[in-house]
């Protein structure tokens, strides 16, 4: 039979996650019922046990000695405690720029996957208005990004502005962010693990700023926030329906009204250079998320 959490249950829970939290550590998971060997009493049991080590928490082990997850036993449905308590720690937290630099600190100096030793300068986090209405995501920092620290600043970056002028707003108006926040050496094409590792601190941006629309630029960024593996003509043309991946809307989180946002995908600005004849399309692409947001293209002066 489902039932609800007793209140002092929740509230111990509550606190032992808020435990983890504090150690850097979000990411639990349940025992299945196979695994414990049917003993679900009727009370609730919450134990310890020497099961794995969080996956975010690379390189630490000797700070997380003795190896330790969480591991509940309680047979409720209706209320599952780790989507009532288990939210990133900024989904507690208003101000978005203040939820935003939670999550940069959370990446602190990160070394999760092989780009920062692979000649990274920075961390290129994501820049512009942290409630924009419209939110770009690129593939990841070319060389004149690493070196400023911040996306679109090379010469991809002078057309995705000018693509932004056509569409009558400005840059600061928009968030602009890559799905990898490190520079591939040599410009290479991030690895797909090097996008699974990076891209849930974008989710968690995203989840923040609660865009209307995501443009995904090019084929990394639209196959990996829409998890789906697929040619650009494929692609492109149409809205997708995007929920951050891996973030729980509750009704704990600062905006239940947010359920999410348009995504559209276009061709990546350093494509456009190469490809100049597909200017036209991307043109298509923009006009269609204008339309979305009401949005009035400038009229062309002479
Ligand atoms: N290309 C990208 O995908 N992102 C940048 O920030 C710059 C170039």
């Amino acid at each position: 039979m489902p039932r609800t959490l007793d209140p002092q249950l929740r509230r111990a829970l509550a606190a032992r996650i808020r435990y983890y939290n504090e150690l850097g550590i979000y990411d639990f998971y349940r025992r299945p019922l196979s695994d414990r060997g049917g003993e679900i009493a009727a009370a609730t049991v919450m134990d310890e046990a020497e099961i794995a080590v969080p996956t975010n928490q690379q390189g630490s082990e000797e700070e997380m000695s003795p190896r330790k997850a969480v591991a509940i036993a309680m047979p409720v449905i209706e209320e599952n405690i780790f989507e009532v308590i288990a939210l990133k720690p900024e989904q507690s937290i208003s101000d978005p720029v203040q939820a935003l630099k939670i999550i940069r600190e959370d990446l602190g100096d990160c070394t999760r996957c092989v780009l920062h030793k692979q000649g990274r300068k920075q961390i290129v986090f994501g820049v512009g208005n942290p409630t924009a209405e419209l939110m770009f995501v690129g593939e990841g920092p070319g060389a004149d990004e690493d070196a400023q620290g911040e996306p679109f600043v090379g010469r991809a970056g002078q057309l995705l502005n000018n693509m932004i002028k056509a569409m009558g707003i400005t840059r600061e108006q928009v968030y602009i962010a890559n799905i990898v926040k490190c520079r591939p050496p040599g410009n290479r094409t991030p690895e797909r693990d090097e996008c699974a590792t990076c891209s849930p601190f974008l989710m968690r941006q995203i989840a923040v700023i609660k865009p209307k629309v995501i443009v995904a630029l090019g084929a990394v960024a639209a196959k990996t926030l829409l998890a789906m593996n697929a040619s650009m003509a494929q692609l492109r043309g149409r809205f997708y329906d995007f929920r951050p991946a891996g973030i729980r809307n509750t009704d704990r989180s600062n905006d239940p009204a947010w359920d999410g946002c348009k995504l559209a995908v276009t061709y990546h600005p350093a494509f456009l250079l190469r490809d100049p004849r597909q200017k036209g399309e991307a043109w298509k692409d923009l006009q269609m998320v204008m339309k979305e947001l009401g949005m009035k293209a400038p009229k062309a002066t002479t």
